[in-house]
């Protein structure tokens, strides 16, 4: 079962996700961009040089994408994988950054992903203040240097694009304490097991 944790930066995805993964058995921990050994270089390039064109940077997060989805998630959908990032953030980072219609980034996204999708979503989110907050406190990559509007928007277009799909998903609001969302999402993530 192949399980996408989505959300801006700060929102907790990895860190949830480490938690979880010692509450189930047989998980698959993984994570876009830099799953795989072409996807750290692509990682690098993307997020500490930042000077891609935007056509070019999408097309390298989908080449981040296709790796590892054949080497990674496909030969691994009969365990539980836990994704930290999808698909799910390649449309919604793409379409506000570049305003490429949905259905353009969609064909792309099927063409990279050879039409494997994650089945739930896990979707992180905050309100401004507290993503304000928590990103002033850090540093940041060449795609949040792009600041807190961008980062609500893309938060934003992550939830029209869930609903406009109809993926089975939990949007959770990640100001709550931090073992009060791990109950949830392992709640959440046992239910889609069964
Ligand atoms: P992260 O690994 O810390 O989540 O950083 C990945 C960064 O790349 C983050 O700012 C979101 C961005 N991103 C895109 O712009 N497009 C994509 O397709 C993906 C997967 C991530």
């Amino acid at each position: 079962m192949y399980i996408a944790f989505e959300g801006v930066d700060t929102v907790g995805k990895s860190t949830q996700i480490e938690r979880l993964r010692e509450r189930f058995s047989d998980v698959l921990v993984t994570k876009e961009p830099g799953g795989t050994a072409l996807g750290e270089k692509i990682r690098a390039i993307l997020l500490e040089e930042g000077e891609a064109l935007a056509r070019s940077e999408i097309l390298l997060f989908l080449a981040d994408r296709a790796e590892h989805t054949e080497r990674i998630v496909r030969p691994n959908l009969h365990r539980l994988i836990l994704s930290d990032r999808s698909f799910i953030s390649g449309i919604a980072y793409a379409h506000v950054h570049d305003n490429i219609e949905i259905d353009t980034l969609l064909q792309l996204n099927r063409f990279a992903t050879g039409n494997i999708f994650p089945e739930h979503i896990v979707l992180l989110r905050l309100e401004e203040e507290t993503l304000r907050k928590r990103m002033g406190e850090k540093s940041s990559d060449a795609i949040e240097m792009r600041g807190i509007d961008y980062m609500l928007r893309v938060q934003k277009s992550m939830e029209e694009l869930i609903d406009l799909l109809q993926i089975d998903h939990i949007i959770v609001d990640a100001s709550e304490p931090i073992d009060t969302i791990t109950e949830t999402l392992y709640s959440y993530i046992k239910d889609c097991n069964r």
